[in-house]
């Protein structure tokens, strides 16, 4: 794929797509990070499943302000969303992102995909994509939500982060797969957990979110920026925080944080 042919031919898959959550794609080559460029747009009346993609981002920004590498050979995009719901319920998109990315990934190969809390999908234990959520509300209204969604696709591995324990799709299944069926069936996904979410479904996208979980039933640490908790991974809640049973026998609800496996 050289450079004019990337931007040209996202053009001609978005017309391919008949998704309401994927009307409109800006695509560019570079940009710094596709959830910036999507704020943005958000923030001028963009509508709901205007999408922004781009081959490589020369500022991803991870969780936590942390840095995303974004190399070429992965996917990388920003969905915005008008979601009609309360602002709580926002916490469950990296959620359900991860999902759709799970459900995608199991549906080409064998391996053992799983989601770590609250949104890292792993293939054989090791991190395939990261989500960014960023929410703009209203008073006790959601204005619209940012899913920003990083997958390493393609990659070489010493293009990677050593310190994520990453990986990639293509390292794991030993076969490069076409970015565009790739991106078309993680849409796909998407689109049809969205529709649940927008029905009021939201017990079927969290109990989805279990069925494919890495974490309940493990032993986890915790980290955040101010503390750090030990306790066993028992559930999630309604709005998908995760509810440890600490060793005094507590349960607490994690909010948000790293999670660490203990073994
Ligand atoms: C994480 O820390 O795991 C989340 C990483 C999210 C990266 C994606 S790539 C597309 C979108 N644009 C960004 O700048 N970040 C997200």
């Amino acid at each position: 794929m050289n450079e004019i042919d990337f931007v040209e031919e996202a053009l001609d898959f978005s017309k391919t797509l008949e998704l309401d959550l994927a009307k409109k794609i800006h695509a560019f080559d570079d940009i710094s990070s596709t959830n910036m460029k999507a704020k943005e747009l958000a923030k001028k009346g963009a509508e709901q499943g205007t999408i922004v993609l781009s081959k490589i981002q020369t500022k991803g920004r991870g969780r936590f302000d942390r840095n995303w590498k974004s190399p070429e050979d992965g996917l990388y995009f920003s969905i915005i969303l008008r979601p009609n719901c309360k602002p709580e319920k926002a916490t469950i998109f990296p959620l359900l992102a991860a999902l759709s990315i799970c459900e995608t990934v199991k549906s080409i190969c064998d391996l053992d995909v799983k989601i770590k809390w609250p949104n890292d999908v792993l293939i054989n234990g090791r991190k395939v994509s990261g989500i960014l959520l960023e929410t703009e509300s209203k008073k006790d209204l959601i204005d619209h939500v940012i899913i920003g969604i990083g997958i390493n696709l393609n990659i070489d591995l010493d293009m990677l982060s050593k310190e994520f324990n990453a990986t990639s799709i293509s390292y794991e299944i030993g076969i490069k797969l076409n970015y565009f069926d790739f991106f078309k069936k993680v849409l796909f996904q998407l689109d049809k957990f969205y529709k649940i979410f927008s029905e009021g479904k939201y017990d079927i996208v969290l109990s989805e979110w279990k069925q494919n979980s890495d974490t309940i039933g493990k032993n986890v640490k915790i980290k955040s920026s101010n503390e750090e908790m030990l306790g066993k991974a028992i559930n999630i809640d309604e709005n998908g925080f995760l509810i440890i049973k600490t060793e005094s026998g507590e349960n607490k609800k994690i909010t948000s944080g790293d999670c660490f496996y203990i073994i």
